[in-house]
């Protein structure tokens, strides 16, 4: 075993999902099948978060293609600030609660205080980017 194998990742267990926020999400869609032949492996719209996401699978990571639903959702805002590009960054955890109160006890910053259901059927909460090093952070249990 190589010493880059045995390093840890402590509580994050794999990248979940790399989300990137377009403004067009079926121009998006085309890039990536044009240029990269990757197709689309699940569609959802998460109405509580005004955002529809298409996912492509990458190995076992998605990258998540996201559009606003709603002109006042955080993600529509987030485009009018800063313009397309990557919006946060999906760690996997085994637990999100138990991932959640770590960061509450090291001192971060949370956007949820409890975790909610995200897309596929999964259980997410949000850490605040300003205590993160600038990075959206997304704690996702499968
Ligand atoms: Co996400």
């Amino acid at each position: 075993m190589t010493p880059d194998q045995r390093a840890d990742a402590g509580l994050l267990t794999e990248i979940d999902h790399v989300a990137i926020a377009v403004r067009d999400l079926e121009a998006a869609i085309s890039y990536y099948a044009d240029t990269f032949g990757a197709t689309v492996s699940h569609r959802e719209r998460i109405e509580s978060d005004g955002v529809e996401e298409a996912l492509i699978r990458v190995a076992d990571s998605y990258i998540q293609l996201l559009t606003p639903t709603t002109p006042d959702s955080p993600v529509a805002r987030y485009l009018e600030r800063k313009g397309e590009g990557i919006h946060h960054v999906g760690y996997r955890v085994a637990d999100c609660g138990a991932a959640l109160q770590a960061v509450r006890d090291a001192g971060g910053q949370l956007i949820d205080q409890t975790p909610r259901p995200g897309s596929r059927g999964t259980t997410v909460a949000f850490v605040h980017p300003k205590a993160a090093f600038g990075t959206l952070i997304e704690l996702v249990q499968e």
